[in-house]
C-alpha cells in the first residue's frame, strides 16, 4: 500500500490544515483504501491518529491506533476509523504535552477533556458510539480539532522546540509565547 505525503505547517500546502472538512457520503472502495493508505501512512510515521487533511484530503475522517490497555500495548492496539465523527459529550479537564504529525519539531501543552463520547460511522456507513477517556479522549480530540481545521498551537498553553541533547536524548524545550504566531 503506497504511504501518502503528511501535509506540514509553512509548506506550499498547509492551507488544507486550516480548512474545516466536508462530511463523507460515500462509503466505498474509494474510502476503504483511503482509510488503509492513511493507517500504513500513520504507523510508518509512528503516529497515533492521523486525520485526511493532514494526507492533503478535505474530509471528515480519521485513524487513531491506541492500545485498550496501556500496560499491554503490543497485544491490545486497536485501531479506530471515525468518519463524519461528532464529539456528542465531553467532560473534565486536563493540561498534558502533544505532538502533530503536521507539526514536526515542536510539542504543545493543550487543555482537553478526559472523558468524550464521540458519535461517528465506520468504513461501511454504520454508526456507532465510542466512549473514551484520557490519552484516547485527547487523541480523538486533537483529530477532531484536524477535521474543523484546527491545530493545537490554537490551544496551546505552552509551545515546546524539540532538541536533541547531548546524549542523543529529545528534549522539549519552551519556547516564547510570542513566537507561537510565527509558527502559525
Ligand atoms: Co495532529
Amino acid at each position: 500500500m503506497p504511504l501518502l505525503d503528511i501535509v506540514k505547517i509553512n509548506t506550499p500546502k498547509e492551507d488544507i490544515l486550516y480548512k474545516p472538512t466536508q462530511q463523507v457520503r460515500i462509503f466505498g472502495p474509494a474510502l476503504h483504501m483511503l482509510l488503509n493508505n492513511m493507517l500504513e501512512t500513520m504507523r510508518a510515521s509512528q503516529g497515533v491518529g492521523l486525520a485526511a487533511p493532514q494526507v492533503g484530503i478535505s474530509q471528515r475522517i480519521t485513524v487513531i491506533e491506541y492500545p485498550d490497555d496501556e500496560e499491554d500495548p503490543e497485544n491490545t492496539m486497536r485501531v479506530y476509523e471515525l468518519i463524519n465523527p461528532k464529539i456528542l459529550k465531553a467532560r473534565g479537564a486536563e493540561v498534558e504535552q502533544e505532538g502533530c504529525l503536521s507539526i514536526p519539531g515542536l510539542a504543545a501543552d493543550v487543555r482537553r477533556s478526559t472523558q468524550v463520547t464521540v458519535r461517528a460511522q465506520d468504513r461501511n456507513g454504520n454508526e456507532f458510539r465510542l466512549k473514551a477517556y484520557d490519552w484516547l479522549a485527547r487523541v480523538i480530540q486533537h483529530e477532531v480539532d484536524h477535521l474543523d481545521g484546527k491545530l493545537m498551537l490554537e490551544k496551546a498553553e505552552q509551545v515546546y522546540k524539540l532538541v536533541e541533547n547531548e546524549e542523543g536524548e529529545i528534549e522539549a524545550v519552551p519556547i516564547e509565547m510570542s513566537l507561537k504566531q510565527g509558527v502559525r
